[in-house]
């Protein structure tokens, strides 16, 4: 069993966080982040409190045990149903559960969940309230600004005074707007303009909460920087997804202050050998693990072969760890 993580390792870890990315953030991923930084807050993919509630998918909460500390992320509007599904996050062993209410896509927006919630600042109350009530480990909120027409610089700390109201101590603000109408989630990610300041200004008004910023964060050194002007947290998605070296491996000592785990970016791909004979071994594909590991070498020479021997090899028909030392020989070769 992996050691229980209590609240306030739970606090520290949230200093860095690696963002719930659907279709990206798997057990898989997370396993390889894990082995990057040891103290790194995880978090999964978006899983809905339909699907665990009412459609019994039981198995989207299985998690590798030392992927510790990791957040389950759910997204849903039913309060009671919310609460369902965070006590079975709970029983599961997540170490906190977020609800998500900044994902603007189509899919969620018909289900009443995500960013849309935004303009429901008392249901988002009763959801966090119902959860809370549910479960002993920390329920946390990830936002955005605010949504449509709405003006954050109003709506926000309304938004946040009822959330903390319920007791709930510690928010993930990704620092854009979502425009519901118009914009693919992809460019919701990428169009509304960042707006930092007043992220700093919700942790100025709001100095219990425990803030996080999220959006466009681009390296460690960026991070640190804001930490240092007063932020509990940083959350980054994209840039550990693409370039996990660089964000996770010098994150245990830059950010906590505690020996990095490793030194070299092959011990990595060397150390998730096992993990994917396992995988293979209960049955799954090569290419479902080796395909996060596609950006460990970025930047480096002999990153491209290494891509191109994984993403053409790892899908084949009986694929095995034998691509990955293929993979790792074009690295030595660029060398
Ligand atoms: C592929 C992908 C999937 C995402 N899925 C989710 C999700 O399930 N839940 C969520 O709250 N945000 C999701 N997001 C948004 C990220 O968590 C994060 O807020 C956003 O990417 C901005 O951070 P970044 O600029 O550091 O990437 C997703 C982002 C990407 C790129």
């Amino acid at each position: 069993m992996a050691e229980k993580y209590k609240k306030q390792d739970i606090s520290r870890a949230s200093r860095l966080s690696v963002a719930p990315m659907m279709d990206w953030t798997d057990r898989h991923c997370r396993y390889l982040h894990r082995l990057l930084s040891r103290e790194t807050l995880l978090f999964t993919e978006m899983v809905t409190a339909p699907a665990l509630v009412r459609g019994g998918a039981v198995h989207l909460l299985g998690y590798n045990p030392e992927e510790h500390p990791v957040a389950l992320q759910l997204g849903g509007s039913d309060p009671q149903e919310l609460a369902e599904a965070a006590r079975l996050g709970a029983e599961a062993g997540y170490d906190q559960i977020d609800l998500n209410c900044g994902c603007p896509s189509d899919r969620v927006q018909s289900g009443t969940f995500g960013a849309v919630l935004m303009k429901s600042p008392d249901l988002v109350a009763d959801c966090v309230a119902a959860m809370r009530e549910a479960v002993d480990i920390e329920v946390t909120v990830k936002c955005r600004l605010g949504v449509d027409e709405q003006e954050p610089r109003d709506t926000l700390p309304a938004f946040l005074e009822k959330v903390s109201a319920t007791g709930c101590r510690r928010v993930v603000i990704h620092a854009r707007k979502a425009w519901l109408q118009g914009l693919s989630p992809k460019e919701n990610r990428d169009i509304p303009p960042l707006d930092y300041d007043l992220v700093h200004q919700m942790k100025a008004a709001f100095p219990h909460l425990h803030v996080s910023l999220n959006g466009g964060v681009e390296t460690l050194a960026e991070a640190e920087a804001l930490l240092a002007a007063g932020l509990d947290g940083v959350m980054i998605g994209r840039a550990a997804y693409h370039r996990p070296w660089e964000i996770l491996a010098g994150a245990d000592e830059r950010i906590y202050g505690r020996a990095a785990p490793v030194s070299d970016p092959e011990d990595i791909a060397r150390a998730m050998l096992p993990y994917i004979e396992r995988h293979l071994s209960d049955g799954g594909r090569l290419h479902q693990v080796t395909r996060h590991m596609l950006g460990l070498f970025a930047g480096r020479p002999g990153a491209r072969g290494w891509r191109r021997v994984l993403s053409e090899q790892a899908t084949r028909d009986g694929a095995g760890p034998e691509v990955v030392e293929a993979a790792l020989e074009r690295l030595t070769e660029a060398a």
